[in-house]
This record gives structure tokens, sequence and C-alpha cells, in this order.
């Protein structure tokens, strides 16, 4: 099986959860703490050897496209004030991976925007890492990505990340049934959009991560608008699974959904309690705001 080399990363959606700041600001550039949400799930990606990164952006991409260039002038004046940490912290982020940019003119749903990659992906299996979902592993342990695209090269199936969640939230998330393997892995049966909770073949969530074979392309090139008018990748996961096989592999990070206000805050309280610069101070004073509410 072919190692795994690209992702594509949609940035491209709408963020209406995180108006007014998203009018101008995509919401994949929001900062938890100092460093916004997309160099979080690039550095996961780069972790699992991926080298070219297709990042799918709408409206405001240059703010992405910025991040990952050069800023000469910027650099320059750090270098003369003998800030030379953090000139080596920007060029390696400069250096992280090949970034490909690619407009999806109007945000028509997650599979539209995974269909935007194809150019770049071509015939080669390629990962898909939500722009808002931030998945962080231990330094020891396998990221996500590295978990699907090693499933991925040993069984030549295309494997996604799956995590339990409660019956009250399946309406939330595209929903998997199917039938447990002896290995951990869901062979995966069914695949509904944000279900009701009676309608869902299981409780096993998508939460963002998928390892594809290249005929994704082909299944997505074909799926019509589907749940709220888009072109849904779970309709296409539908018919991968059917004609070849399709794996669920559970989620062993922490996960948290940057694209949703709360899950945003929780992300930037916990960072914030490992950040070396603000953690001290940040645990001291929510000790003392626990007490006064
Ligand atoms: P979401 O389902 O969170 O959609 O997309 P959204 O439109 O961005 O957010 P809300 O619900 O209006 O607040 C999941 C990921 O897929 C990307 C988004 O940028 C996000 O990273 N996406 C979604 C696209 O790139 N294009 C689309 O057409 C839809």
């Amino acid at each position: 099986m072919k190692r795994v080399r690209k992702a594509i990363i949609p940035a491209a959606g709408l963020g209406t959860r995180f108006l007014p700041a998203t009018k101008t600001v995509p919401k994949e550039m929001l900062p938890i703490i100092d460093r916004p949400t997309l160099l979080y799930i690039v550095e996961e990606a780069v972790r699992a050897g991926i080298e070219d990164i297709v990042l799918i952006a709408g409206r405001n991409k240059e703010a992405i496209e910025d991040f990952f260039d050069c800023s000469y002038e910027l650099q320059d004046k750090l270098a003369k004030d003998g800030k030379h940490e953090t000139v080596e912290m920007l060029i390696k982020i400069q250096n992280m991976a090949n970034i490909i940019s690619i407009r999806q003119k109007q945000a028509i749903g997650l599979g539209h925007a995974v269909l935007c990659g194809r150019p770049i992906v071509g015939d080669e299996p390629c990962a898909v890492l939500l722009g808002d979902e931030i998945m962080i592993s231990g330094p020891q342990q396998q990221t996500v990505t590295e978990t699907l695209a090693k499933s991925y090269v040993a069984t030549g199936l295309s494997t996604v990340a799956i995590m339990e969640v409660p019956e009250n939230e399946v309406s939330k998330y595209g929903i998997v049934g199917g039938t447990m393997q002896g290995d951990g892995r869901l062979r995966i049966q069914a695949v509904v959009e944000k279900p009701a909770p009676t309608q869902a073949p299981s409780r096993w969530a998508l939460p963002g991560r998928y390892v594809f074979s290249a005929e994704i392309f082909q299944y997505l090139e074909k799926t019509k608008p589907g749940k709220n008018g888009e072109i849904q990748l779970t309709d296409a996961m539908v018919e991968v699974a059917k004609a070849h096989g399709l794996l669920g592999a559970p989620l062993l990070a922490r996960r948290y959904d940057a694209g949703d206000k709360f899950g945003y805050l929780q992300a930037n309280i916990e960072m914030g309690l490992e950040h070396p610069e603000v953690a001290p101070r940040l645990r001291e004073y929510l000790k003392g705001l626990l007490q006064r509410i």
C-alpha cells in the first residue's frame, strides 16, 4: 500500500457559530493562547509523515496563506532586536510542510471541500483533518492521523476516527454503525449525517479525522446535495463502505471542537494550564474564581 503523504485540511466553512469574529477572521485562525487552531492541526499531520498539505480556504484565505509564508520585515526586525528564538519559531512554521492552498468558491459542504483537493492529491491516498477540530496526543503517543494512516497501509482500507458520544449528542455528528472486529476496529456498514437519536445506527461519531484511498473522489464527484442541502462527505463514505470496505478506529487523543464556543473556551483553559508562560497564574486565578462562583 502507498504511504500516506498528502493531507487535505478543509477550512472554508462560514463559521456561523462564531460570528461576528468569523466575519473577517477564519475560525481556523482563532488562537488557542498564542497559536492558531490550524497550527495544531498541521502539526498533527506533519507528525504523521504528511509532506504536502492542501488547505481548502474560502473568503479571507490570505490570513491562512500568510501565516505559513515568510514575513521578511517582521523577522528582520525581530533579528535586529536579538529575538532569535522567536525568529527560529517562525521559520520552523514556514518550513513545516509544503502548503498548497485551493479556494472553495462557495461553502456548499464538507464533501465538496474535500473534492476541491483532488487536483493536488491525484490518485494517492490522503488524510483529511477538519480545520476546527484539535486532537492532542502525548509526545510518545501516535497522533490520530498517524494511527489512521498505519491502518490504511496495513489493511488497504480507508480508515476514519470514531468516538462514542452520549445519545443526546448524536444529532450533532456523522454517525457510523457496524461490527467491532477482534483488532479493535469497527467494520463500518452504515454512515448517517446528523441523525435523530432514534435513527442513529450507534453512538459512534465522526470527530473529523479520516484517511481515504483515492477512490473517495470518484464517489464525491457523484454525490448530490444531501442533509441541509450540502454535499456531504458522509454520503460518499457510504459508497466507499459498500464498494471497498471502511474501518473505524476509536479515538485515543484529547479532542477539542474549536469551532464551537464552549469547545474553544475549553481548549484555551486546558492548554493554558499546560502553557509554561501562563499556567501558574491561570491556575491561581481559576482557584480563586471557583471560590467566588
Ligand atoms: P462545520 O460543519 O463546522 O461548518 O465544518 P462551518 O460552516 O464552518 O461552521 P458553522 O457550523 O457555520 O459554525 C467543519 C469543517 O469543514 C470546513 C470548515 O471550515 C470546518 O473546518 N468546511 C465546511 C469547508 O471547508 N467547506 C464547507 O463547505 C463546509
